[in-house]
């Protein structure tokens, strides 16, 4: 029998629970595909934190970067300023393993209410390539009172190391910047991945941007996007601006095939994304480095509010879990979770608040195992 070691890092927040259904059907798929997954437990999150004063320690990123594939339940809690543990733990680990593809796929699956009147899963079904580590993501800026100053801005990657010293003069009161950047490497690698992509579907790639406004940066976007372009003749292709993309999902979602983006824009345009395939409890998304460690999380956050309660949808985390087995080779597996999924919730029998069931996150869980073991 294979064996797999996969760390897991729950959480805060819904993260366990929903964890514990993911990791139910993994071992309903391991029963049945022939392989067996030893679970290693991270305790990363406000808990820990609060306990500790670590976010997610260098030796614990190096200990996690021994392994190809992270399940990840969601990170965030009120108890804590926003933004310390997104950025002390999950951008961390986005980061530090490189994870520059953040693969999110819009499907509508059978059975789901579709918010957008007339469409169908015929029509819903597409994928986003979301550039993972530069961008606005990047981290780097500040605040500058009124008079002279000075800052230093550095940004350190794997692929690449840029400083930005600056001289600062306003006679505002206060000004706040950020500073967005991009490189041709890392522009390169994404748009070359969603090309890949596109060759093994419709032969379509939509790139998103903001050209028109942010030129400097996403003018270059856009000279890499039609480098990459040329190498791919039989691809067909088309250049949005992010607002009218947003317009696009919801008037001719069936237009797209992939359609990558930046960093920013593509996390706001996955949750309108999330959206039109039915709600954020049935978005998956994966962080991926293809040559290094990923990581498989849903898209929706740690929702503090329903706690404890076995009343959120565990589906995008278990799809998360399927995405996270086919990367661990186990494309059967993988597709044999996404199907049981649509049986689960074609029967409509076992569904969570938001599909307008009443059964528990851990009901939907077992559901769906029952269902992949053909029982
Ligand atoms: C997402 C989330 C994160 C992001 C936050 C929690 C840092 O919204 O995965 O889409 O902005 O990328
Ligand atoms: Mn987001």
């Amino acid at each position: 029998m294979t064996q797999y070691k996969i760390p897991v890092i729950p959480g805060d927040g819904i993260g366990p629970e929903i964890i514990a259904e993911g990791r139910k059907v993994i071992d309903a798929a391991g029963e049945k595909f022939g392989f067996d997954v030893d679970w290693v437990e991270f305790p990363h999150g406000a808990d820990h934190y609060l306990e500790t004063g670590e976010l997610i320690s260098e030796d614990s990123l190096k200990e996690l970067s021994g392994y190809k594939g992270i399940y990840l339940g969601s990170i965030g809690d009120d108890r804590i300023a926003p933004g310390v543990l997104e950025k002390g733990i999950l951008l961390a680990a986005r980061f530090y393993f490189d994870q520059y593809i953040n693969l999110r796929p819009i499907k509508l699956l059978d059975g789901v209410w579709c918010p957008i009147k007339d469409k169908t899963p015929a029509d819903i079904d597409f994928t986003v390539v979301r550039e993972n580590t530069e961008d606005f993501y990047i981290g780097i800026g500040g605040r500058a009172k009124s008079g002279t100053s000075k800052d230093l801005l550095e940004v350190h990657r794997t692929l690449y190391n840029a400083k930005f010293g600056l001289d600062i003069e306003t006679d505002s009161e206060e000004i706040g910047y950020q500073v967005g950047m991009i490189s041709k490497e890392g522009t390169q690698r994404v748009i070359s991945y969603a090309f890949d992509l596109a060759e093994k579907s419709k032969k379509h790639v939509s790139s998103v941007d903001k050209a028109n406004v942010l030129s400097d940066i996403y003018g270059f976007w856009r000279e890499e996007f039609n480098a990459v372009a040329e190498k791919h003749p039989d691809v067909t292709t088309d250049f949005n601006y992010v607002d009218a993309m947003t317009m696009w999902f919801v008037k001719n979602p069936e237009w797209f095939d992939v359609v990558v983006t930046p960093n920013m824009f593509g996390d706001i345009i996955t949750d309108l994304g999330a959206m039109v395939q039915g709600g954020l409890g049935l978005a998956p998304g994966g962080n991926i480095n293809p040559e290094g460690t990923s990581m498989f999380e849903p898209i929706h956050g740690s929702a503090p509010k329903y706690k404890g309660q076995n009343k959120v949808n565990p589906i995008a985390t278990i799809w998360a879990g399927a995405m996270l087995i086919e990367q661990m080779g186990e494309k059967e597996a993988a597709d044999t979770i996404v199907s049981a999924i649509e049986t689960n919730i074609s029967e409509a029998k076992v569904q969570t608040y938001d599909m307008g069931g009443s059964a528990g996150t851990s009901d939907v869980g077992e559901d769906i195992a029952r269902i992949v073991l053909g029982k």
